[in-house]
């Protein structure tokens, strides 16, 4: 077997290969590690058949959409995923073959109801029905604490003790654990009786994940998050350094259309000296007026330089190619000291 671990933070994934016949699995791929993935595939010869997501995350953003797009191959979910883009469903012991490698399927509700763990060979992969040194909360989307008591004490807990434990989370780089050790020192286990495990579960007062809304709505619809947006259309353009514009200003340079796309309020208490304004909510509405000319050279700028590189990006599509973004925003230009200019 072929194995390898990827931490993104605290998020775990997992590469799991046949080392007979090349073949691999991904297992809860997280958005920003795509082409580490891949490389470690390519590196260890490997070709992913199917990418997993042992349940709906609510606490990063999946990457299994994204790789099943791009390898061709099936996104693999529990039966119970609301993810529409979930092309193969498995319930509660079905195996998964990969090469000679066999990843059964055990359903675990509790954390969400959709939960499932992997078990193969050796070890398990546990989502986040069991940390090590802790268990998935049940206070998020259908998350359900009596189910995860029982998907725990008469499911995974009962397993060969032996069995190696690969979480989906682990913010201590652990590794692994075994199921023996958690059942000897994982404090939530230690509430082995029903009532007891479900009052803790209550009352864990944990804070909401950060960008819950924004993970449940793209790992539950297949859509994008801003930041995928973003680099998106950051591939589209390339962009000016904060100093080459500077310099072309402070050189008076009359070559350069530098577009400012904020509000007008915002451009009017200060903006790069020469700009002309061209609010992102009205540029395709006001184009073709402002901007007559495509053969012009271009430099969007915004608060941050986000919201430019999506204008620069637009403007690209338009036809205005010589159109790049400001590496950087007004924040970090107005910080710098560089020249300013402002209304009336
Ligand atoms: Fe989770």
């Amino acid at each position: 077997m072929i194995f390898e671990q990827v931490a993104t933070g605290g998020c775990q994934s997992y590469l799991v290969g046949c080392g007979d016949t090349c073949s691999a699995v991904l297992i809860d791929p997280e958005i920003s590690q795509v082409d580490r993935y891949l490389a470690i595939a390519a590196r260890d010869g490997l070709r992913i058949h199917y990418v997993i997501d042992t349940h709906t995350h609510a606490d990063h953003f999946s990457a299994t959409r994204t790789l099943a797009q791009r390898l061709k191959v099936p996104v693999v979910m529990h039966r119970d995923s609301p993810a529409p883009f979930a092309d193969l469903r498995l319930q509660d012991a079905d195996l998964l073959r990969v090469g000679n490698l066999r990843l059964q399927a055990l359903h675990t509700p509790g954390h969400t109801a959709d939960s499932m763990c992997l078990l193969l060979d050796d070890r398990i992969f546990t989502g986040d029905t069991l940390l090590i040194g802790g268990t998935g909360r049940t206070d998020l989307p259908s998350g359900d604490p009596s189910a995860l008591y029982d998907s725990l004490f008469s499911g995974i807990l009962k397993l060969d003790p032996s069995l190696l434990v690969f979480p989906a989370h682990d913010y201590k780089a652990r590794g692994s654990s075994t199921i023996a050790e958690e059942l000897a020192n994982n404090p939530r286990l230690q509430r082995t009786e029903r009532t007891a495990f479900i009052e803790m579960m209550e009352h864990l007062d944990l804070n909401a994940p950060t960008h819950l809304t924004e993970a449940l709505r793209t790992n539950m619809s297949g859509g994008k998050s801003v930041a995928q947006l973003l680099a998106e259309a950051a591939t589209k353009t390339p962009f000016v350094s904060l100093s080459e514009l500077r310099a072309r200003i402070v050189a008076g340079s009359t070559d350069l259309i530098v577009l400012d796309v904020r509000e007008r309020d915002a451009f009017d208490a200060g903006h790069v000296p020469g700009a002309m304004n061209l609010p992102r909510g009205q540029l395709e509405l006001r184009v073709n007026d402002a901007l007559p000319d495509p053969t012009r050279r271009i430099v969007t700028l915004c608060q941050f330089g986000k919201i430019s590189t999506l204008a620069a990006a637009t403007l690209r599509e338009l036809g205005f190619l010589r159109t790049s973004a400001l590496d950087g925003g007004m924040a970090a230009w107005t910080e710098a000291g560089y020249p300013l200019e402002k209304a009336g």
